[in-house]
């Protein structure tokens, strides 16, 4: 939820505050209720804090003399405890002399508890946070012990929830600790200096050697070093890795917002998800697979856990895999999964998919799953997060960091990633699907340039986004694997552009949905392509006759010539030809861009929708 970073380095000066400027400039789609930095200068602690966006804060630092320093931490809000104001707004200090600062990602459930131990001990608070209670117990820690990591040891063993923590204090001018649980941190090792982020998009700028931590553990980086440890003082160590993409892969690239460079990612990002998934014999081979064949081979069940657009992709992925390998698959919304007692054993294949690989409900679901016996597997876009470390195994996706809050290259990776995995159980398990994987594959990889060329073609769905600004209520219908593909569409215009829109399934509008129909209400239908078995395409255009005899507004997205479609549709919003199942990786372009332009016409930020935060790491 939150964007954390720290920094240390040799010479005091202004790169720290740089450092952590441009940090948390990276990782404001984290939350952009308020944001904060903390420099060590001399014996004190400098803070400035502001609500409100990144920009707030900067002109706050440039209307002041901000101190030189050689520490920094910095911290962008998405509110959990406590409004979006300037007192709760990150850092928060400790101590009666202010000599600590603490930033804070995630939630301390018994705070209330250790804030009324505090306040029977005379201890006063200036904000409404969970945060600040860890601040005081660290300063108090501190002022017994002198050291900082050991503070942070005997602090975080007192707290339960997930955080990450990070603290600096004016007596250990050289040092940052952190400590995380079930909630993100990475550490990036410079030359001289060292960094701490919520993600790598933190340092990037810097660095790409980045040091995985695992859950309950402290970090302490000075600049020259950084030390691991258990929450129960036994030493550790980080796993090493690359980052393997670079500060460009961040930034905008010359689009005017990240969601429009991201959707023209995306050809790469299906792309480059399907690189090196087949040998020399055109066989698919998994090698970060990590589960046996043979235990692969015995699953009888597969449950998708997933998330708001991840489980679209999910849904979509159903449709596929349960064609391809008769397999019974089901999706499940990871926040309902542990409460319905659901059914799982040694041979359910818990798919998890998250672009972030830190969603706290669907890590926990992924947990539920585990303590329950089932294989799990992790479809995720972010290299040694949370929820691929604890599964079995993982499927990355090749998306690329995707910065804008609404999800968009990473949804068309996930269904890529997850139509491999379907295919490689086909292969797998033998049976007629296992011959066609071959010839999926090879349909699967014309698709980045499909994409490219249906990109070029969005004029007029631009235009009609422009003129739509007034709206206030958008319907979306599909079949099959259009239906999740009209659900996605609809969330796409909810939190982009604040209108209300709905996605239902074609069939399901005689069942009640119709009555919404009257004069003027504009619908986007999927249409499935005219090869699509079971007549689905005729009965779709029966479907948008329907609502046109009622006077919506039909907004079609249908395949290159298909005529039939043609005396029913107010605008056709052509796609390339794909079978049926690869449909969704083109029908879904028009939506997001239609979702994009309209939130621009309405002069709405779309990078940063209110409310939202890209990562969701509170239950
Ligand atoms: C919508 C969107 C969200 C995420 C959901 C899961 O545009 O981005 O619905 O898909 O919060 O996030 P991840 O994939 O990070 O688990």
């Amino acid at each position: 939820m939150c964007g954390i970073v720290g920094y240390v380095g040799p010479d005091t000066g202004a790169r720290p505050l740089d450092v952590v400027m441009e940090g948390l400039a990276r990782l404001e789609y984290r939350g952009y209720d308020s944001a904060g930095v903390a420099l060590v200068a001399g014996d004190e602690v400098y803070t400035q804090k502001r609500a409100g966006k990144l920009a707030n804060l900067r002109e706050a630092l440039e209307g002041d003399t901000v101190p030189s320093a050689a520490t920094a931490i910095g911290h962008t809000r998405w509110a959990t405890h406590g409004g979006p104001t300037d007192e709760n707004a990150h850092p928060h200090r400790g101590g009666a002399d202010g000599k600590l600062a603490v930033v804070h990602n995630g939630i301390v459930e018994n705070f209330h508890q250790l804030k009324q131990e505090l306040l029977a001990q005379g201890v006063t608070f200036t904000s409404e946070t969970d945060t600040e209670v860890a601040a005081q117990l660290l300063a108090a820690a501190f002022a017994e012990s002198g050291d900082l990591t050991e503070a942070m040891r005997s602090v975080v063993n007192r707290l339960e929830g997930a955080f990450t923590l990070l603290a600096v204090h004016a007596d250990a001018p050289d040092t940052v600790v952190a400590a995380r649980r079930n909630s993100p941190l990475v550490v990036g090792l410079g030359e001289g200096e060292n960094f701490l982020g919520s993600d790598v998009a933190a340092f990037i700028g810097y660095t790409k050697q980045a040091v995985e931590l695992d859950q309950d553990q402290i970090v302490t980086i000075t600049p020259t070093s950084h030390t691991v440890m258990n929450f129960d003082g036994t030493p550790a160590e980080g796993k090493p890795y690359e980052v393997t993409w670079d500060a460009a892969a961040a930034e905008k690239s010359g689009y005017d917002t990240f969601m429009e460079k991201e959707i023209n990612d995306q050809p790469h990002a299906v792309g480059d998800t399907l690189l090196g998934r087949t040998d020399a014999d055109g066989k698919l081979v998994l090698d970060e697979l990590r589960i046996d064949e043979a235990n692969l081979k015995d699953i009888d069940r597969i449950t998708i856990v997933a998330c708001g657009t991840a489980a679209y992709a999910g849904m979509v992925a159903k449709y596929a895999i349960e064609h391809w390998t008769r397999i019974p698959v089901e999706v499940s919304l990871a926040h309902e999964f542990r409460y319905c007692d659901p059914i799982v054993s040694d041979r359910t294949l818990v798919v998890s998919i998250s672009q972030s690989g830190e969603t706290a409900d669907t890590a926990m679901a992924v947990r539920h799953a585990r303590s329950l016996g089932a294989l799990t597997v992790s479809v995720c876009n972010t290299h040694g997060a949370t929820i691929p470390r604890e599964s079995d195994a993982v499927l990355y996706t090749h998306a690329g960091p995707e910065i804008a809050v609404a999800s968009t290259k990473a949804f068309l990776a996930q269904i890529t990633a997850c139509y491999v995995l379907g295919l490689y159980l086909a292969q797998l398990r033998g049976g007629t699907f296992a011959d066609d994987a071959r010839a999926v594959m090879a349909e699967l990889h014309e698709v980045p340039d499909k994409i490219a060329s249906l990109l070029t073609e969005m004029d007029r769905v631009k235009e009609i986004a422009r003129f739509m600004a007034d709206t206030r209520s958008v319907l979306f219908l599909g079949r099959n694997v259009g239906y999740p593909i009209a659900m996605e569409g609809a969330l796409k215009l909810k939190e982009l552009a604040y209108i209300h829109a709905e996605g239902f399934a074609a069939g399901e509008l005689k069942h009640g949905p119709i009555a919404l129909i009257e004069p003027g209400q504009p619908v986007f239908i999927v249409v499935p392509g005219p090869d699509t078995p079971n007549e689905l395409h005729k009965k779709v255009v029966s479907n948008i006759q329907e609502i046109r005899a009622r006077g919506a507004r039909t907004l079609v997205i249908a395949q290159e010539g298909d005529e039939e479609v043609l005396p029913f549709a107010d605008e056709v919003i052509r796609v390339p030809h794909t079978s049926p199942l690869l449909q969704p990786l083109l029908t879904v372009v028009p939506l997001q861009i239609f979702a994009l332009h309209l939130s621009t016409a309405k002069g709405l930020d779309v990078d940063q929708p209110r409310n939202l935060a890209k990562s969701v790491t509170v239950e």
